[in-house]
């Protein structure tokens, strides 16, 4: 898989995206990750990439010469399956949409800043918009790193153990259960007798069934 994200704030990726599994997935060459700084793509001497938007109002827009010189100069050299826009008016992400993109070979992540991108670069580049949660960021840039960081660890060999990501929460519309781990008596709190029984079938029983506790608990929307 391949992400080529564009972004104002380049120096913002040298943080959590390089890190723990997303940093193993690119040295395994299984993933590769390309910042492209927006303001190298602007052709005015002070690198401007917003102005003010037509008809007045707070707040900067984006402008689409640096946008469509990244995006074109992209799509020249790769076919990229999608153009995505993070942005809070678009669709939610959830797991069933992190699956499906999780297949796709290469993706555009398009950051937004200030008052978003110029409304010709949505209707003309992006073919995706998609938001991380109904609450404003100050930038596309940490949405883009969630939808990435959802989406490497789905790729076929990127976490050690196969199974794990088929286990988290939401993947059958399920919360996670509860895990534990050594020691088994810790100040009196037991961990629960089933856990260490050996007898696997009842076990998974007891992992179906308190997953669907929580869920009815804590998430009831997801059991419809
Ligand atoms: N940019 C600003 N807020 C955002 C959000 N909630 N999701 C995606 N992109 C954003």
């Amino acid at each position: 898989m391949r992400l080529d994200i564009i972004t104002c704030l380049p120096e913002l990726f040298d943080g959590p995206i390089n890190q723990s599994i997303v940093k193993r997935a690119q040295q395994k060459g299984l993933v590769e990750i390309v910042i492209h700084n927006l303001r190298d793509y602007t052709t005015d001497k002070h690198n401007h990439v917003d102005d003010y938007a037509f008809g007045g109002g707070a707040g900067m827009v984006l402008m689409i010469e640096p946008i469509d010189k990244c995006i074109s100069g992209l799509q020249s050299k790769n076919t990229y399956d999608e153009v995505i826009y993070l942005t809070p008016d678009g669709q939610t992400l959830n797991q069933g949409m992190a699956n499906q993109l999780s297949l796709n070979e290469n993706m555009i992540l398009l950051c937004g800043h200030y008052k978003g991108v110029d409304q010709r670069v949505r209707d003309h580049f992006v073919t995706k918009e998609i938001s991380i949660g109904d609450y404003v960021l100050s930038g596309g840039e940490l949405a883009a790193m969630v939808l990435a960081d959802s989406l490497i660890r789905l790729v076929p060999g990127v976490l050690n153990d196969e199974s794990s990501a088929l286990t988290d929460s939401f993947q059958d519309n399920l919360l996670a259960p509860p895990v534990y781990t050594r020691p088994a008596d810790y100040k009196g709190w037991k961990v629960p007798e089933i856990l260490t029984s050996g007898h696997e079938a009842k076990i998974e029983q007891w992992r179906h069934d308190e997953a669907v506790k929580r869920t009815q608990e804590r998430r009831p929307d997801l059991l419809g």
